[in-house]
C-alpha cells in the first residue's frame, strides 16, 4: 500500500464486477490493478469496457505478479471461499461481495485463515448503510425501543425466468446455495441479524413455484429468540410484479416500519420520529446496482479499516451471521 493509493485485484468480470469498475474509477485514491478471469480475453474487453486504466489481466490471484493490497471478489456465492483463502495466505485483505459462501464449514475456513493471516474480511452488506437502519441499530442497543416482541420481514420480490436463464448457475443449490433466501432475501436478513442477532428456534417452509430452477423462489419462516420475540420472514422472487421490502417492529412502546429500509411509520411512546429522507440504497428490485455510491462508500469504509486496523464496517463474523440463519432456514424445513 502505498502512502496515498490503495490497489486491488478485481475477481470476476460480471455484473456486479462493473459495479465495482464504476466505483473505483470515482475513487480517487483507489484503483484495480488487475482483473482475474477464466478467459484473458474477457479480462482485457472487461477492463476496456470500463476504463480501468491502470489494470492487467490476470489467470488467478497467486499468478498476478504486480503488487496489490486486497483483493474484491465478484465471482458466484459459492465460489467465495477459495480466492479468499488464496488471497489471504498471500497476506492479502479480502472484500468479497454476499454471500460470505454457501456452506458452514467453508465460511468458518474463510474467517479462520483471515484471522490467522491477519488481513481484514470485508463483505458487501451495504443496507447496513442506511441512514435509517443505523439509527434504530442504536436506539435498539440502547433499548429505547421498548420491549420488542415481533419483527416481521417482506422482501416480495419478482424475478422474470430470463434472470434465471441468464447464467447456468443462477437458481443451483451447488453454486448459488439456494434461491430467494439466500440470494435476494440476504440483505435483509442480515439488517434482521445486525438488529437481534440469532433466534433460538427456527422453522421454515418453501418451494419453487413458478420458475424453472432447482431452489426455491418463495418461502416463510418462523423465528423465536431467546427472549421470546417472535419474528417472521416471507422471501420470494415470484411475486409479481415485485414490491418494496417492508420489516415491520412491535413493541411495548409501538410500532415501526421501514419500507426499502427507510421508515415510513413511526409511533414510539415518548420519541420522535428520526426518519431521515435520504437517496434510497440498491434495494433489490433489478439484478444491476447502476448506482456505485453504496459500494464506493464500502470500499472506503474498507480502506480505512486496513490503514487504521480496525474491522471493516461490515466484518466477515457480523456478516456470518446471515449466512446461519438462511442455514437454518433450510434445515427446519416442515413441507
Ligand atoms: N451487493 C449486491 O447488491 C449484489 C448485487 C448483485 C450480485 N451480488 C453478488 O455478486 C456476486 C456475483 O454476482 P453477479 O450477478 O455479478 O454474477 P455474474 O454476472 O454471473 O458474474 C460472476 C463472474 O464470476 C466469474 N466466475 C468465476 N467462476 C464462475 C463460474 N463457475 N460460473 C460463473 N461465473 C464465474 C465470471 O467471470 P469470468 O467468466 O471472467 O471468470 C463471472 O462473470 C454474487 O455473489 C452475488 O450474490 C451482490
Amino acid at each position: 500500500m502505498s502512502k496515498n493509493n490503495f490497489n486491488f485485484l478485481l475477481v470476476g468480470t460480471g455484473n456486479i464486477a462493473r459495479t465495482y469498475a464504476g466505483a473505483v474509477n470515482n475513487l480517487p485514491h483507489i484503483s484495480v490493478v488487475g482483473v482475474v478471469s477464466r478467459s484473458a480475453e474477457r479480462a482485457e474487453c472487461f477492463i476496456k469496457d470500463n476504463r480501468l486504466n491502470n489494470a492487467s489481466p490476470a489467470e488467478s490471484i497467486s499468478t498476478f505478479t504486480e503488487d496489490f493490497d486486497a483483493v474484491i471478489l465478484a465471482t458466484p456465492n459459492g465460489m467465495h471461499h477459495q480466492p479468499a483463502i488464496e488471497a489471504a495466505k498471500m497476506g492479502k485483505h479480502v472484500f468479497t461481495e454476499k454471500v460470505l459462501d454457501i456452506d458452514r464449514e467453508k465460511i468458518t475456513a474463510m474467517l479462520d485463515e483471515c484471522q490467522k493471516h491477519q488481513v481484514k474480511l470485508g463483505v458487501a452488506f451495504q443496507r447496513r448503510l442506511s441512514p435509517d437502519n443505523i439509527t434504530l441499530k442504536n436506539m435498539i442497543d440502547k433499548g429505547k425501543l421498548g420491549k420488542i416482541f415481533a419483527v416481521d420481514l417482506r422482501v416480495k420480490l419478482y424475478r422474470g425466468q430470463d434472470y434465471y436463464d441468464s447464467a447456468a448457475y443462477r437458481g443451483s443449490k451447488n453454486i448459488d446455495g439456494g434461491g430467494c433466501f439466500i440470494q435476494q432475501a440476504i440483505h435483509n436478513i442480515d439488517i434482521l441479524c445486525h438488529f437481534f442477532g440469532l433466534p433460538e428456534k427456527t422453522i421454515s417452509a418453501y418451494g419453487t413455484f413458478t420458475h424453472q430452477m432447482e431452489a426455491e423462489d418463495h418461502g416463510a419462516a418462523l423465528l423465536v429468540y431467546p427472549d421470546g420475540k417472535i419474528a417472521s420472514i416471507v422471501a420470494s422472487t415470484a411475486c409479481k410484479p415485485g414490491f418494496l421490502n417492508r420489516m415491520e417492529i412491535h413493541s411495548d412502546k409501538g410500532s415501526i416500519i421501514l419500507e426499502n429500509d427507510q421508515i415510513v411509520h413511526w409511533t414510539i411512546d415518548g420519541s420522535v420520529n428520526p426518519a431521515q429522507k435520504v437517496k434510497n440504497i440498491h434495494t433489490g428490485g433489478s439484478m444491476a446496482v447502476e448506482d456505485t455510491s453504496a459500494h464506493e462508500q464500502l470500499l472506503e469504509d474498507f480502506v480505512s479499516a486496513v490503514k487504521d486496523d480496525r474491522e471493516p464496517l461490515v466484518s466477515g463474523k457480523s456478516a456470518s451471521m446471515a449466512t446461519e440463519l438462511i442455514f437454518r432456514i433450510y434445515e427446519g424445513k416442515i413441507n
